[in-house]
């Protein structure tokens, strides 16, 4: 039919509602795997630069809906561990603890054991991410966001004038053996998988680029060493940015509910899974959309 002749997509009626925390608010009514018109993802839009981190309620959805959704706001990365890709969707990871008969981890049981932004180890890192909540511990599991805008803002300007011109290596593989030796069952990577994840330089401040506000952007997980600096200073100047950047004033706890989708913007907030007790099964669909180059 042509264009013209289309009935327009009827608005949805939603509410978004600003959590009493630093960052984060709450949709509730819209269905993402009803279309969604111009205007009501405008509001959408809008709602993420403003609020960093959203969380849809209430999305009893299929991984095809998440992945449409997620498409709207850009490409998707595929990520480096294809072993945990849902089968029939490379675009979803799943973030899991659980085994599977033969023994064998289903997802990615650790991811999110240190701050970090996702991708924060390519030289464009990721817009955002989107975790639908599929199976949840009755305790634990929850993910902490941390705004670093407000992180920024909040530095001396004796040292946000001493940050402001630097740069800092991200590395994938910086705790990836740390990791599998707590947890055997992270796959060995192949030659292929390290090529995908070469070091990248990033400002240790970037500028959001759609609204212009400055953020700390160096993670515990992925960030080594600030490019120039000896390495005691680095190391110092590191663990002092990891400590202020992560200070409860800055963090929004989630704690999940069924059929929570969350979407967050990693050009703004770093997050943390706070872990699951072992004897828990916890597991979500992630997808990441790709970004632009850090500036
Ligand atoms: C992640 O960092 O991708 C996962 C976070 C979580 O499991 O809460």
């Amino acid at each position: 039919m042509p264009a013209a002749l289309q009935a327009p997509v009827p608005s949805q009626t939603f509410e978004i509602r600003r959590f009493d925390a630093p960052v984060g608010a709450e949709i509730v009514g819209l269905d993402i795997s009803r279309p969604i018109n111009d205007s009501d993802f405008a509001r959408i839009h809008r709602a993420h630069l403003d609020h960093h981190v959203l969380v849809f309620r209430d999305q009893r959805v299929q991984p095809n809906d998440q992945v449409a959704f997620s498409r709207r706001f850009g490409p998707l990365e595929i990520h480096v561990l294809h072993q945990f890709q849902l089968k029939g969707h490379p675009e979803i990871l799943i973030v899991s603890n659980i085994r599977g008969e033969n023994g064998e981890p289903i997802g990615l049981g650790d991811a999110g054991a240190y701050w970090h932004s996702d991708i924060s180890y390519k030289s464009e890192p990721s817009l955002g991410s989107l975790l639908h909540a599929q199976e949840l511990p009755s305790e634990g599991g929850d993910t902490l966001f941390a705004d670093q805008h407000l992180a920024w803002e909040a530095l001396s300007p004796q040292l946000q004038a001493r940050v402001l011109p630097l740069t800092a290596e991200h590395s994938y593989l910086a705790k990836y053996e740390e990791l599998r030796a707590k947890n055997p069952w992270r796959p060995k990577l192949s030659q292929e998988q390290i090529d995908q994840v070469k070091p990248a330089v990033q400002p240790v401040v970037r500028t959001h680029p759609e609204t212009g506000r400055k953020a700390l952007f160096v993670s515990e997980h992925f960030t080594t060493r600030i490019v120039g600096l000896p390495q005691a200073e680095s190391d110092a100047l590191l663990a002092e940015l990891f400590a202020h950047s992560v200070k409860p004033d800055f963090v929004y706890r989630h704690r999940w509910q069924p059929h929570d989708l969350v979407f967050w913007d990693n050009r703004s907030l770093m997050h943390l899974a706070a872990g699951t007790p072992d004897h828990l099964r916890r597991k979500l669909y992630r997808t990441t959309i790709k970004g632009d180059r850090p500036r």
